[in-house]
């Protein structure tokens, strides 16, 4: 799997009926090993917020944590597309800060493209943003940055009047040029409708197999909170308790004096310790 995935693969993946595979990552030890694995694409989401720097929500994390982090991605991929989140308040306060951060993910991050919430209300951040040269992914539904509105995490579109607002803004976001749209927490069937409707890919999380592509956590995928077991996740494996087994039996053998052992350590020609002895 060596062919580079750009902005135009998601428009010819949505035409061929083929489905996207998109993974987060917050570093470059797993940024590498998701571009060797032939994933699609790979997302720096603001859940490094949550799943990395041990906040609550996403809401404090910085333009700072994401260059950061974004930086360090870019360094394992080779060949998947690379997209940077842009963090709360960052495209807020209007269209001038959303290109200057926009720019600032591409240019000193080194992503590919930039994902920012939100639909209606910040269409003309996106078109300037697009208009800058930068490709913008959408992100409507449960919108993690408006926890506080939502007052919670929950899923959105269940009534007509959300459903219908999720599909215009997604119809909005496509006429502003965006390449494509996560749908989280949406019902499956409505996310479905969107998807049909939409000429470009919709990327979904929680939002059901009819999407054209799907999105996860990489820290979810992999079973790394045991204590974190969302209705939207796939455990693919238990990494939590393996961690766990690995430390635990480090500081036994630690312990026992069983590690290290010389294999492990360096050597020294006996005549230095002996003339040590005698000095
Ligand atoms: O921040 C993130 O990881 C995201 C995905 C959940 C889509 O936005």
């Amino acid at each position: 799997m060596n062919k580079k995935f750009t902005v135009t693969s998601f428009r010819e993946f949505k035409e061929k009926g083929k489905k996207i595979s998109m993974l987060t990552a917050y570093d470059y030890p797993t940024a590498k090993i998701l571009d060797e694995s032939g994933v699609h694409a790979v997302l720096v989401g603001d859940s490094v917020g949550t799943v990395v720097l041990g906040y609550e929500d996403t809401i404090k994390v910085t333009m700072e944590d994401m260059i950061h982090h974004i930086k360090a991605v870019a360094r394992g991929i080779k060949r998947a597309f690379l997209v940077g989140d842009l963090p709360f308040l960052s495209y807020h306060t209007g269209i001038y800060d959303s290109v200057r951060n926009a720019g600032r993910l591409v240019q000193e991050g080194g992503c590919k493209a930039v994902k920012l919430e939100g639909g209606r209300e910040i269409v003309e951040n996106v078109k300037a943003i697009i208009n800058a040269g930068i490709p913008v992914m959408g992100h409507l539904g449960y919108t993690p940055q408006s926890i506080n509105i939502f007052g919670g995490h929950k899923s959105q579109g269940k009534t007509f009047e959300v459903a219908k607002k999720i599909y215009q803004d997604a119809l909005i976001l496509q006429e502003a040029g965006v390449f494509s749209i996560v749908l989280e927490c949406v019902p499956y069937k409505l996310a479905g409708f969107i998807a049909k409707k939409l000429d470009i890919p919709v990327i979904g999380i929680g939002s059901g197999p009819d999407c054209d592509g799907q999105v996860l956590v990489i820290q979810d995928a992999l079973g790394l909170d045991e204590d974190f077991n969302p209705r939207h996740a796939k455990k693919y494996f238990n990494l939590g308790s393996v961690y766990r087994e690995v430390v635990t039996k480090y500081i036994d053998e630690v312990d026992k004096g069983i590690f290290p052992t010389i294999e492990n350590s360096f050597t020294v020609d006996d005549e230095v310790i002996e003339r040590l002895e005698n000095d």
